[in-house]
């Protein structure tokens, strides 16, 4: 494991949430872009942090013993055994995604530990990516590029890879929250109507963009019948595990354009490969899976599926947010001052805090 200012292991034998010059201890998990670290270094001590790599589960257990903060991403998973290994010391867990499906925040709570999370400033980015697999999924386009780097391509043919209308299609967006509206925004441009289901009901008139067609579905059905491209952006949760199912993925329109870049398991990944082989969807655009890192065998052999490894938020200027928001979340919460986006507030009120 990669060690930061807290080098020695003597730091930790004294108070281990103030290892140096008084200021908490912070386990950084993994390597995340500027101006994250500098931000952390400035107010806290940092352990951790210059490894880009999974870490080992034992890793994660040594890494978190004593600190004050954790600063984790998704690709570890906060539970029980973690909290009880970094101790009474912890206060705070930034997570560095603005999903938190990788947390126990429950179990958080209960400890008095706040939990916190960084949405908006990856809204964007993710809605970019979102559109586009929505393109390269109805239009075929790794497909083409396959066919071109293969030298399978001799030539342009009338019926060659024909795909699907993106321009004027029904876009059926299941979960209308910040970035399900930032991916309906971008339609306006496509001429395309917009049906949306959402937690807490229809929007106000005044937050659809004038001139656009966007249409409350109360339940998730009424959106997959009427959708000719869908696109997933629910948080996982445990009513959100499997969403779209054999079930409901045999409800939607014949040659329909499934896109996920929320959550792998809101998408049950077996029922999926079945819809994609036998219809009736007709392509889909992955960015998450079930078992992520894993992809279903059945997904990799299919043609019209593209595979992107988890890269909705992946920009510069998107992680350099993320690292910057993350790290203020930790900073504020150590501090007392106001968390800009704590996810369990009332762990604040935990008699164990
Ligand atoms: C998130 O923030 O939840 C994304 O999946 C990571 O980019």
């Amino acid at each position: 494991m990669g060690v930061g200012d807290d080098a020695t292991g003597e730091a930790l034998g004294r108070d281990r949430t103030t290892a140096s010059g008084g200021k908490p201890l912070l386990f950084l998990t993994r390597r995340i872009p500027e101006p994250g670290p500098t931000l952390l270094r400035d107010s806290l001590t940092l352990r951790g942090g210059e490894e880009d790599r999974d870490l080992t589960p034992v890793e994660l257990l040594e890494g978190v013993r004593g600190v004050a903060a954790v600063l984790c991403t998704l690709r570890e998973r906060i539970d029980d055994a973690v909290l009880d290994a970094a101790g009474p010391s912890l206060r705070v867990v930034s997570n560095f995604a603005v999903g938190y499906d990788n947390i126990d925040v429950a179990a958080a709570t209960a400890r008095g530990v706040l939990v916190t999370n960084t949405p908006g400033v990856l809204t964007e980015a993710t809605a970019d990516l979102a559109w586009a697999l929505i393109l390269a999924a109805a239009r075929r386009v790794p497909e083409g590029d396959r066919m071109v780097r293969s030298g399978a391509f001799h030539g342009w043919a009338p019926t060659m890879l024909l795909g699907v209308d993106v321009a004027g299609a029904t876009l059926g967006i299941v979960g209308m929250g910040q970035i399900g509206r930032a991916v309906a925004r971008r339609a306006v441009g496509f001429s395309m109507p917009v049906v949306y289901t959402r937690r807490s009901g229809p929007l106000e008139a005044t937050e659809t963009p004038a001139g656009a067609e966007w249409r409350y579905c109360s339940d998730l059905d009424s959106l997959l019948v009427q959708a000719d491209i869908i696109s997933v952006h629910v948080p996982l949760t445990e009513g959100t595990h499997h969403l779209l199912g054999a079930r409901e993925l045999a409800l939607v329109r014949p040659g329909a354009v499934l896109v996920n870049t929320a959550r792998g398991p809101v998408v049950h990944e077996e029922a999926l490969v079945e819809a994609l082989r036998g219809g009736p969807l007709g392509a889909a655009g992955l960015d998450v899976y079930e078992d992520e890192p894993a992809v279903h065998p059945g997904l990799a052999g299919l043609e019209n599926v593209v595979l992107l490894p988890h890269l909705g938020s992946a920009t510069h200027a998107a992680r350099g947010r993320m690292a910057e928001l993350a790290a203020r979340n930790a900073i504020a919460a150590l501090s007392g001052a106001r968390v800009p986006h704590p996810v369990n507030l009332e762990a604040l009120g935990s008699p164990d805090r």
